[in-house]
């Protein structure tokens, strides 16, 4: 600790100990410089010239984490309403989204899809310090297959889109893993099968190839990247967990087959079952096509029932919302959902805390209250373990050490 160190001490009634998976009273964190260097418990030694937060009887949390957003995508413009803007409009959407996320108290989320690498361009005006947000890790572009899930299919042959996503052989995915790590992806997302939100395919149909996925994956941890893969349909999902991907989005129609391969290649579910609500609700006046409500209908519910089945399992379970689908800032609601869904509020916590951290490969910096990670804090009112719904609106949120959302 250097003389010009600015260190802040944060005190608090309660803390959850995502790492031992249980509640601590009187916990006492300390931050320099933006990484925590001590959790003890209040009246352990204070720096001299520390600042100092106490958060009276509320519960203190690690920063949440959601492993699936979409922070340059507006719910509310759906479908063919999208083309009423220009192409830099959508990172003005993700400058306000980040915004609203972080005081959510998602201080860390992983972006898997935006087009012209709106996704790094915001990550830089965060980091530099323009506008408030999330850390996001970027995917730059979803790649996908020609008429795919990640392909604009909504248009004419005489209207054409660009498209620096699309690749149809293993050495065309090989070259755009190359080329959107070169510009700032530090994820790779693969349209694996058909989609809900994309106007012509159907939702569970396979779209890449099993020699395709293994060429990504192949290249994308050469390069030092994980593989996530948005799968809706069974064969699918397989086929990306027997060529050693690392997270499955969505997951809505896996089998017992998938269960079996991914506890054997120890990849994780990272399931949406926020998702068919909000779309049911108010997809149809959001401008969503008709098609992909009717595709919604289809998988919705099965999806939340393979919740429950692949965590009974004992599939790895992480927490993504897929924000953007609905609006972000609200990504909290899921954690009831899980709840509901079969699992226990500590390990909803720990999807969106400690297991996300892992499945980032950052376990150095987020997903925990400990001495080496950084400053991201939350807390909540009351006992978020009897009560998951505690999360969905929290009472302070620090990010890196500095206050986001200040204790009323
Ligand atoms: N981006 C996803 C897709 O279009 C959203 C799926 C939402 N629905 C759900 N039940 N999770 O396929």
């Amino acid at each position: 600790t250097t003389a010009d160190a600015k260190t802040v001490v944060v005190t608090a009634a309660h803390m959850i100990d995502v790492l031992a998976g249980k509640r601590v009273d009187n916990p006492q964190v300390t931050i320099v410089d933006g990484r925590i260097t001590a959790v003890g418990r209040k009246g352990d030694a204070v720096p001299a010239g520390a600042e100092r937060v106490d958060l009276g009887e509320r519960t203190l949390l690690p920063g949440l984490i959601d492993m699936h957003v979409h922070l340059t995508s507006d719910p509310t413009l759906s479908g063919y309403r999208q083309l009423e803007f220009t192409d830099n409009f959508w990172t003005v959407v993700g400058v306000a989204n980040a915004r609203r996320t972080l005081d959510a108290g998602f201080t860390t989320v992983r972006n898997v899809g935006s087009a012209n690498y709106d996704d790094v361009a915001l990550k830089q005006g965060i980091e530099r310090g323009y506008v408030p947000g999330p850390r996001i890790v970027p995917a730059t572009y979803a790649l996908g297959a020609t008429g795919g899930h990640c392909d604009a299919t909504e248009f004419p042959p005489s209207i054409q889109v660009p498209h620096p996503q699309i690749a149809n052989t293993p050495d065309e995915f090989r070259g755009a893993v190359r080329t959107i790590r070169k510009y700032g992806a530090e994820v790779v997302k693969v349209c694996m099968t058909g989609g809900v939100l994309s106007k012509t395919d159907s939702v569970g149909a396979q779209q890449i190839s099993l020699a395709e996925i293994k060429a990504i994956v192949e290249e994308a941890h050469m390069l030092g990247m994980k593989v996530a893969v948005h799968a809706h349909g069974a064969e699918g999902i397989n086929d990306a967990l027997r060529a050693g991907v690392d997270t499955i989005e969505h997951a809505s129609l896996a089998d017992a087959e998938s269960f079996k391969l991914a506890k054997v290649s120890g990849a994780w579910f990272d399931m949406d079952i926020y998702d068919d609500d909000y779309i049911l609700a108010e997809g149809a006046k959001n401008g969503v096509f008709a098609e992909s409500l009717e595709k919604e209908r289809q998988v919705g519910l099965k999806q939340r029932q393979t919740f429950r089945a692949a965590h009974a399992a004992g599939v790895k379970m992480l927490f993504g919302t897929d924000g953007g689908v609905y609006p972000n800032g609200n990504n909290a609601l899921q954690f009831a959902k899980m709840v509901e869904w079969g699992m226990t509020p500590i390990e909803a916590i720990q999807a969106a805390t400690s297991s996300a951290a892992i499945a980032l490969g950052r376990t150095a910096d987020v997903g925990a209250i400990q001495p080496g990670r950084f400053g991201d804090l939350i807390a909540v009112e009351g006992d978020p373990l009897a009560d998951v719904r505690q999360l969905e609106h929290p009472a302070f949120v620090m990010k890196g050490g500095a206050v986001v959302v200040a204790p009323k």
